[in-house]
């Protein structure tokens, strides 16, 4: 990045001396801070006011009219009883600055417009020289920022966690979307952040899967596409099941009107004893049984599932940008963890017996919250004991200083549950430092051969219908190198964006066409985007030979049209939406800028031409999309996306 004395440098050309630093502010990472610094400066200076009370009222504004900054002067809490005369008292006195026009009175709010010609030379060099790392601030997440060797704050994010050999629902996929956006979004935040997966890997189904597999299963399909293998496979015995359960229900049915005509039933009641004792509901029961018993045989089936379904999706993660550090997973929690937590609930009287089985009652501490089973009446543990154990494991091994879990709002429940039994366990050095990242339904996820069970079948269907709409223009097509690469990586950015541009909390309905489409606030919108921009790049330097690789050292002066100034002003915002991403650890927030400062570049091109204009013009308007190029390419990064150069 750009260092504190490049900074002070282009200042003093401007005509400031120092550099203007309020306390935790990035000076050489954010134009924004510099802004608002200068302006407490000079307000505190002129007004007497503490510029600890200025600064954090300095506030963004949602329309161009009112200026660059906002200061709401109410928010002030000076007491003066004519508001009116006040506000024109502080802008009287505001004195001239080299940064921005005199302020201007908008009610009782003051606007700062700021100066065009200083906010390029300040903004473009510093997009340019940061480069990849323009917009994000690796000091959030020191432990200390006043001392940086102090190291920086660890982080877990848990997401996607499906569960193996099962379809991969819209639930996962919106899960992984989500989680690798708030892992990329906390790391460049400076948090050493650990991705985790949480498979569901454990439970009795796993023994069905298993008696299923001796029964249907081929070792051939398993290598060959082991999730879908083991679907299939899972559905037919889950079939057999369901037969048997049936049979069961008749013969006990026949038994009960046999008994009134006072008919011998022995010869049913021995096929019902022999379906219970036999059937694969037992077989499912005692072959988990042998798998929780350590059983090498059995768990090494299980094993082989387990693993093989890793290695697929693995593969499915690549294409969407995302790697874990840790495949753990339900199955991996110690009886140990389970056990001291069980100890420590009954001691405390967190706990109690309930008709064989152990409970928590939460509704003392709210109704909504219900009563919780930690334990069956048969001894064993559920999905909630084992979370209870993978949260005490977690801590010990990371000692994170915050963790996340991405999850549907479907669990809400389960996640509160979890929280408040680790706060009142006395685990708030767990519980404190947890989050429930929560998002709404996708409605209609499905391919057109019918509902959707896998999301490679997804993808790979909005990848052909994206290689569709590239074919249509045959002279660009020719010059795409791998057009089926790119394709999949524009549908699986169509997804990706649909996905994202809502508040996470909302339903939305997966519509292949809207998606897919170039117009409107899409994903292919935001490629074509930065394909453009690209392309703009490779035309001026097939147009002029020697283009300087730093472009800092054209000649920003020569940007002076409205349009050129308006794209530098949301270009220097883009820390600052960053900041704000944060706060919100919402996708939309980076989208709804990056539609916005995509749809400013697009009107820039009529005005702001590169080929064909003189060459100092040229240098400088490259310089300016240059600058573009690299925040749409780090927002579009931070989102997950894969930006392409041309399709
Ligand atoms: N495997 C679960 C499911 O598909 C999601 C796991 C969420 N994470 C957790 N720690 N409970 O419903």
């Amino acid at each position: 990045p750009l260092s504190i004395d490049e900074i002070s440098a282009t200042l003093k050309t401007i005509g400031l001396d120092t550099v203007p630093q309020e306390p935790n502010t990035y000076p050489a990472l954010n134009p924004f801070d510099i802004y608002r610094s200068h302006i407490t400066e000079l307000l505190a200076k002129s007004s007497g006011i503490d510029a600890k009370i200025i600064y954090p009222t300095l506030a963004w504004t949602m329309k161009p009219e009112n200026g660059d900054l906002q200061l709401a002067v109410p928010a002030l809490r000076q007491k003066r009883k004519d508001m009116k005369e006040f506000v024109q008292e502080l802008v009287d006195g505001f004195p001239e600055s080299p940064l921005i026009e005199k302020p201007t009175i908008n009610g009782t709010w003051i606007s700062f417009f700021f100066k065009g010609a200083p906010l390029i030379s300040l903004t473009i060099p510093t997009i340019l020289k940061s480069g990849a790392s323009f917009g994000f601030n690796p000091n959030f997440g020191l432990r200390d920022p006043a001392n940086p060797s102090a190291g920086r704050k660890k982080m877990i994010v848990e997401f996607s966690s499906p569960n193996i050999a099962k379809p991969f629902h819209a639930g996962h996929l919106r899960s992984t979307i989500i989680g690798g956006f708030l892992a990329n979004l906390y790391e460049g935040s400076g948090w050493e952040v650990l991705r985790m997966n949480y498979l569901g890997d454990w439970g009795k189904q796993y023994g069905v899967l298993a008696l299923g597999f001796e029964k249907y299963g081929s070792e051939d399909e398993l290598v060959k596409n082991p999730i879908g293998h083991l679907y299939d496979v899972y559905v037919k015995i889950s079939a057999d099941a369901r037969e048997e359960a049936e049979s069961i229900k008749e013969k006990k049915e026949e038994i009960t009107k046999l008994k009134g005509t006072g008919e011998d039933t022995s010869a049913l009641e021995a096929e019902v004893k022999k379906l219970l004792d036999t059937g694969v509901d037992e077989q499912a029961r005692a072959y988990f049984k042998q798998m929780v018993d350590g059983e090498p045989k059995a768990l090494g089936i299980w094993k082989r599932f387990r693993d093989l379904s890793i290695e697929k999706y693995k593969q499915t993660y690549a294409r969407l940008n995302i790697r874990y550090d840790e495949y753990s997973g339900e199955s991996q929690v110690k009886d140990e963890s389970m056990d001291n937590a069980a100890k420590i609930m009954a001691e405390k009287s967190v706990s109690e017996d309930s008709e064989g089985a152990v409970i928590v009652d939460l509704t003392k501490y709210s109704k909504k919250l219900g009563k919780a089973i930690v334990k069956k009446k048969d001894g064993t543990s559920l999905y909630l004991t084992r979370d209870i154990g993978a949260a005490s494991e977690r801590m010990e091994k990371y000692h994170f200083d915050k963790m996340i879990y991405v999850v549907a709002s479907q669990q809400d429940l389960h996640l509160a549950q979890l929280f408040k039994i680790m706060e009142i366990m006395g685990r708030e050095d767990i519980s404190d430092k947890c989050q429930h990242i929560n998002f709404g339904m996708v409605k209609g996820m499905s391919t057109r051969k019918g509902t959707a069970k896998f999301l490679d079948d997804i993808l790979e269907e909005v990848g052909e219908k994206m290689h569709e709409v590239m074919r249509a223009n045959d002279e660009k097509y020719k010059q795409v190198e791998n057009p089926e690469k790119v394709a999949d990586v524009l549908g699986i950015s169509a997804v990706m964006v649909q996905d994202m541009k809502g508040k996470r909390i909302n339903h939305y309905d997966f519509d292949m066409d809207r998606m897919t489409s170039f117009e409107g606030d899409t994903g292919p919108y935001l490629q074509y985007a930065h394909a453009r921009l690209c392309s703009i790049h490779r035309k001026a330097s097939a147009a002029v030979t020697d283009i300087p690789s730093d472009l800092t050292t054209a000649d920003l002066t020569l940007l002076k049209e409205p349009h050129a100034v308006d794209l530098a002003r949301q270009l220097a915002s883009w820390p600052d939406v960053f900041l704000n991403t944060v706060k919100t650890q919402e996708p939309a927030t980076v989208l709804t800028y990056l539609f916005k400062m995509a749809h400013a570049v697009s009107s820039s091109y009529d005005h702001l031409q590169v080929v064909g204009s003189e060459r100092e013009t040229m240098l400088a308007r490259l310089a300016l999309y240059s600058a573009a190029l690299q925040v749409l390419n780090n927002g579009m990064r931070l989102l997950g996306l894969s930006p392409v150069e041309r399709m």
